[in-house]
């Protein structure tokens, strides 16, 4: 098993073993990010460039690849303001793409259209990695959320997880529910019925997992019988209009008083960012999650990187990266 040199556009293409393998050596890059300073491993200057192309606004992810790439001892270029690049003057996503092929050994794509991380990968001739295109696809996302859940749960598959909020746009809900399902987890969809998880998704996670996601509008009632609850917002700017997206603002708020209705081992969990969906009285609840899940994308995303780089390398039972 390896995925040196591959792409990762959607976590479909990958089995839960490669998954697995990601999560472990973050595990591992993760307990060598906490040592004390002066006792990490040294992580040579690493002679790779990442580059990292993002059509639509980032605060982590493109940061968190950016720091997981420093980390690792490499170097970062970044296309980022694309009022100022090429494209502005026409040239197509995948002219762009050879040549940041020919800049850099790995490229990271967002984009507001689905299908466009794919279309960068048959254009590029290095490794690309999706970090979000449209409403589809958030692959990285998916195992950030996935390393917080099995730091803080111990296990990954036998759970109730309820999804809420914008479940008809949000990327990280399409991309998480189907591996959720294929390890045996039990989804809960709560949403407004205009925001409901789109049909195909729903088939896909009930083929996956043999039951059919429960659906309910009903957030307070809900939240009594999960172990996991993963919030989302809106996606205003998935809306047709301001209006349409104003008949959604705020329909769920998670509070201190929804919290004492859940169990007492219940996890909290959001992609980030909030707008308005959490309120800041649970930040400080012991079963809120969400920024530590964050943190998780450095580690994560160090592992992603040298597993898809090749610089892991296997000596006495152990995994090794970097030169030294
Ligand atoms: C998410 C995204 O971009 O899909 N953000 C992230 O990467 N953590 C979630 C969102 O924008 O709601």
């Amino acid at each position: 098993m390896s995925l040196v040199g591959r792409d990762l556009i959607s976590l479909d293409a990958w089995t839960l073993e490669e998954i697995t393998l990601v999560l472990d050596l973050a595990e591992e890059m993760a307990r060598s990010l906490a040592a004390p300073a002066g006792e990490q491993p040294p992580f040579a200057p690493l002679d790779r460039i990442l580059a990292t192309c993002f059509f639509e606004p980032s605060t982590r992810t493109r940061l968190s690849f950016a720091a997981a790439m420093h980390r690792l001892g490499g170097s970062v270029i970044c296309l980022q303001d694309v009022k100022m690049s090429s494209l502005a003057k026409g040239e197509s996503l995948a002219d762009t793409m050879r040549m940041m092929s020919a800049y850099s050994d790995l490229i990271v794509i967002r984009h507001s259209q689905e299908g466009a991380a794919q279309e960068a990968a048959e254009a590029a001739s290095v490794p690309v990695i999706n970090a979000g295109d449209g409403t589809r696809n958030h692959p990285t996302q998916t195992l950030t959320d996935l390393f917080t859940l099995r730091r803080r749960k111990g296990t990954l598959s036998g759970l109730k997880v309820g999804l809420c909020g914008d479940l008809k746009n949000g990327r990280t809900v399409h991309s998480l529910a189907p591996v959720l399902a294929r390890l045996g987890n039990e989804i809960v969809c709560i949403a407004p019925p205009a925001l409901a998880l789109p049909g195909e998704y729903m088939e896909e996670t009930e083929r996956l997992s043999g039951k059919r996601p429960a659906e309910t509008e009903d957030l307070a009632g809900a939240v009594a019988d999960l172990d996991v609850l993963y919030m989302t917002r809106i996606q205003a700017e998935r809306f047709p209009s301001p209006d349409e997206y104003e008949k959604y603002r705020g329909v769920y708020v998670l509070n201190a008083a929804l919290m004492r209705r859940a169990p007492e081992s219940m996890m909290v969990m959001h992609p980030l960012p909030r707008v308005d969906e959490i309120a800041e009285e649970v930040d400080t609840d012991p079963r809120a999650a969400y920024f530590e899940q964050a943190a998780g994308g450095v580690p994560v995303r160090m592992a992603l990187i040298a597993l898809i780089l090749g610089l892991v390398e296997e000596v006495e039972g152990s995994k090794r990266w970097g030169f030294e």
